[in-house]
């Protein structure tokens, strides 16, 4: 088999990778370790800037986001039992849609297997060679057959676990692992409110979201190494009213939880993101804390910078840009590291003895709601401007 571009991982990153690169003329084929099930299932974030959004209809699958996606104005922040509006519309003339992470990957392969184009799931023993060289290959087992797939180019778009990161030999990892994780869990019931709620509490951090008018996705800090089985859906339910709670009595809407999880909080990121003809792109080269939801926008910027810097090799015989990737990525992926740190650190109860800095904080989350300059940078950093 051969190829111009391979890439290893049908998540955002790889997939839309490969149709950006279809609109333009460069053939590619999408090497994925699980089942096409599998990742149309996994329950992620679900927060699209509103230039993301903008991607996906540039790319002709933006039907059912726009009919199905909630299109939100602003968010609320919540301490001291008082409600603030961060009103991103005024302040930034932007706003963001909620679509379930899954639903845009299940859009992607949709569109990607009508089309006929090459995505093949459940390839095993994935390894790379050669990418030093100028052809570089991705050797793989496929439906019990040893496969070799010749590339001009492979994109490591294999997420944090992947493999593709590994082979980069002058790679310097920059790394912060939170004190915390999120305990984070769906349930039936409407949302109860129009937009997300960010609660800091003493308690603790707390998040209302949703995916649709009937589901919603509610998160709470916990501990890092915390038992998930410690956690009745009564405990949940009890702990999100306390961190939630406003003076006016209000009461989060409850229902059937139908999945629970806890996830750690870190941040990553490895530079350079490239070697020989290797290119990483999204999980496979940096994660961030999802405090703002960061991470699938972000897997979406450096696509787009990859497909363009492939475009000029391909269009143009024009190498520098391909040479330069890591560097046009550096800026954009450290925008939203500092954004998500900075949400984090903002929202979370950092350290539950230390009363002082927690009065810090409450000051801070002050000056941003009663000023419009304070509005404004987080509104811009949520938006991604
Ligand atoms: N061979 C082939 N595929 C692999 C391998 C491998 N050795 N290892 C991992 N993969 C696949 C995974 O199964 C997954 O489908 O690569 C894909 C990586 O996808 P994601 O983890 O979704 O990463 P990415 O596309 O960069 O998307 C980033 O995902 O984790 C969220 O919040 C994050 O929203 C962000 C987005
Ligand atoms: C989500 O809906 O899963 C979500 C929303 C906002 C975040 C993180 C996760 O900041």
């Amino acid at each position: 088999m051969r190829t111009q571009v391979g890439i290893i991982g049908a998540g955002p990153a790889g997939l839309t990778l490969s149709r950006l690169l279809h609109q333009n003329g460069i053939e590619s084929v999408i090497v994925e370790n699980r089942s096409r099930a599998y990742i149309e299932q996994r329950v992620r974030a679900g927060v699209l800037e509103q230039g993301s959004m903008d991607l996906f209809n540039s790319l002709g699958i933006g039907e059912r986001m726009m009919r199905e996606g909630m299109q939100h104005h602003g968010i609320e922040l919540r301490f001291s039992e008082t409600s603030h509006r961060i009103d991103f519309t005024q302040l930034t003339g932007k706003s963001i849609i909620i679509y379930g992470q899954q639903e845009m990957v299940k859009d992607l392969v949709a569109a990607h297997l009508q089309e006929a184009r090459p995505l093949l799931f459940e390839a095993s023993d994935v390894s790379l060679d050669r990418i030093d060289s100028p052809t570089p290959v991705i050797n793989f087992q496929y439906q019990g057959q040893a496969q070799q797939l010749q590339c001009d180019y492979i994109a490591g778009c294999d997420g944090f676990h992947g493999i593709s990161r590994q082979l980069m030999p002058a790679a310097q990892v920059y790394e912060h692992k939170f004190p915390f994780g999120w305990l984070g869990i769906l349930a039936e019931v409407a949302p109860s409110s129009h937009e997300l709620i960010y609660a800091s509490h003493d308690r603790g951090f707390a998040l209302h979201s949703m995916r649709s008018p009937k589901l919603v996705r509610n998160y709470l800090q916990c501990a890092l190494d915390e038992d998930i089985n410690n956690w009745s859906d009564d405990r949940i339910w009890n702990e999100l009213q306390q961190r939630m709670a406003l003076t006016d009595g209000f009461r989060l809407n409850e229902g059937r939880i139908i999945e629970k999880s806890v996830t750690s909080m870190r941040s990553f990121v490895v530079e350079t993101m490239q070697h020989g003809n290797l290119f990483l792109a999204g999980d496979a080269a940096h994660i961030v804390p999802p405090t703002g939801a960061k991470g699938m926008n972000l897997a979406l910027r450096d696509v787009v910078v990859l497909a363009k810097v492939l475009l000029d090799r391909y269009q143009s015989n024009n190498n520098s840009g391909l040479r330069q990737y890591s560097i046009l990525c550096s800026r954009h992926v450290w925008k939203a590291q500092y954004f998500s740190v900075w949400m984090t650190s903002l929202l979370h109860r950092l350290d539950a003895q230390d009363d002082f800095q927690r009065k810090l904080q409450l000051t801070q989350l002050r000056a941003i709601t009663e000023s419009v300059a304070g509005s404004t940078a987080m509104a811009e950093g949520y938006v991604g401007l």
